[in-house]
């Protein structure tokens, strides 16, 4: 166990590193955060900040030689680096997980192998997606293998002319081609395993995209018990099999059949999780401290019905190219069982997350039905 007085290491330093120092401070640690860019959201709340590159090897043996254990917010840190970093301090989740849920095509490889329901694949190389877009068929999507986030890095494929615009586009690049999922809903499962071996897995968020960006998050999802608990059963023995210490979120597809399909894992708090800070008994961050430092596991039942809706900067006025307005905060600081959450950017541009809020009520719906409100009066 490592005890609360001890220093955790974040690499990556955005909201998620944010909200994960937020809660480590509360329960005693130091936070040391590595992160090239200065001026990091979460640099912003820990104690010690390393602003290097994630090639720097000697900037992260240094910060690794100064932490008790070491934890990342940020999936795309290259491998030999994140291997002089374990030599020093206990890495979780482990490297080897990281190798696998940082690159699509690894992923899907390792769902296929463990005989974990997931999408319809193929794999592309160099641009030469024909024949995956075969095997898959109309529509489908294709995504880059790696760096992919919010959507960026996809592209949905209808006709045989997308598919010779997207060979053009993604020439070069290793990709993965997807069925097209017409999902019933996207569900999320967050599952903490600790390095003393417990695990608990929260409750399932159902998700609602817009543009292929998390737009809300809905918990109690709106889904049969007996699917709530499936998924919650595949994200444990996924962590299991993995051996992930910390947090593993899997997102999946519901089918209209009532099938579960894994779309991604992500080895690391989630944005789907953060209506646990207002909903739940424990935090996904907390837990996720918890979880890397051998505490015992915090209680994870919901509070109150939760909304959590992003805010991303499309919520400010624009006006040719420039945010001439901050959204309506008021309206959220005013409206009942509502809290708003910032994180600290300065700079807005539309599709980058700002910041998010939740709305809590006696029902889903309800809280639902509020929630859509308050977004929409955020405008100005
Ligand atoms: N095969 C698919 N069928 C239907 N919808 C899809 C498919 N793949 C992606 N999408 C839609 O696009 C969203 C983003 O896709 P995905 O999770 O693969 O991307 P990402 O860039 O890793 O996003 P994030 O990091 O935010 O989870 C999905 O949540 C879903 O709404
Ligand atoms: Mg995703």
């Amino acid at each position: 166990m490592i005890p609360p007085g001890k220093t955790i290491g974040v690499l990556g330093g955005g909201q998620l590193g944010r909200m994960f120092a937020q809660a480590a401070h509360t329960l005693g640690y130091r936070v040391h955060v590595f992160e090239p860019q200065a001026g990091s959201p979460a640099a912003a709340v820990a104690d010690l900040a390393t602003s290097a590159s994630y090639e720097d090897t000697a900037a992260l043996e240094k910060f690794a030689g100064g932490c008790d254990v070491v934890t990342y917010e940020f999936e795309n840190i290259p491998s030999g680096p994140l291997a002089a970093v374990a030599r020093l301090a206990p890495l979780h989740p482990g490297a080897q997980v990281l190798h696998v849920c940082q690159n699509r095509q690894r992923e899907k490889a390792w769902l296929k192998a463990n005989g974990i329901p997931h999408i319809a694949y193929a794999e592309a190389l160099d641009g030469d997606i024909a024949p995956a877009v075969a095997a898959v068929g109309l529509p489908c999507v294709i995504k880059t293998a790696d760096f992919g986030y919010d959507g960026k890095g996809q592209m949905k494929l209808e006709t045989e002319a997308d598919v010779a615009k997207a060979a053009a586009t993604f020439r070069g690049r290793r990709c993965v081609v997807e069925r097209w999922c017409r999902f019933r809903c996207e569900l999320s499962a967050i599952v903490a395993r600790s390095s003393a071996g417990e695990t608990r897995a929260f409750p399932i968020a159902e998700n609602i995209h817009t543009h292929h960006i998390l737009d809300f998050s809905l918990v109690p999802a709106r889904i049969p018990e007996s699917a709530a608990t499936a998924a919650q059963r595949w994200a444990a023995d996924i962590a299991a099999r993995l051996g992930v210490v910390g947090l593993l979120a899997v997102e999946f597809f519901l089918t209209a059949d009532g099938e579960l399909l894994v779309n991604e894992l992500a080895p690391r708090p989630h944005n789907s999780g953060h209506w646990s800070i207002d909903g739940c008994e424990t935090s996904q961050f907390e837990q996720h401290v918890r979880a890397v430092c051998g505490l015992p596991l915090g209680g994870v039942s919901v509070r109150e019905p939760t909304v959590m809706v992003n805010i991303l900067g499309d919520a400010w006025q624009w006006q040719d190219g420039r945010a001439t307005a901050v959204p309506a905060w008021e309206v959220i600081l005013a409206a009942s069982r509502a809290k708003l959450h910032l994180y600290g950017k300065t700079e807005p541009r539309p599709g980058r997350k700002m910041g998010h809020f939740t709305v809590r009520d006696a029902s889903i719906e309800a809280a639902f039905q509020r929630a859509q409100a308050l977004q929409a009066r955020l405008v100005r």
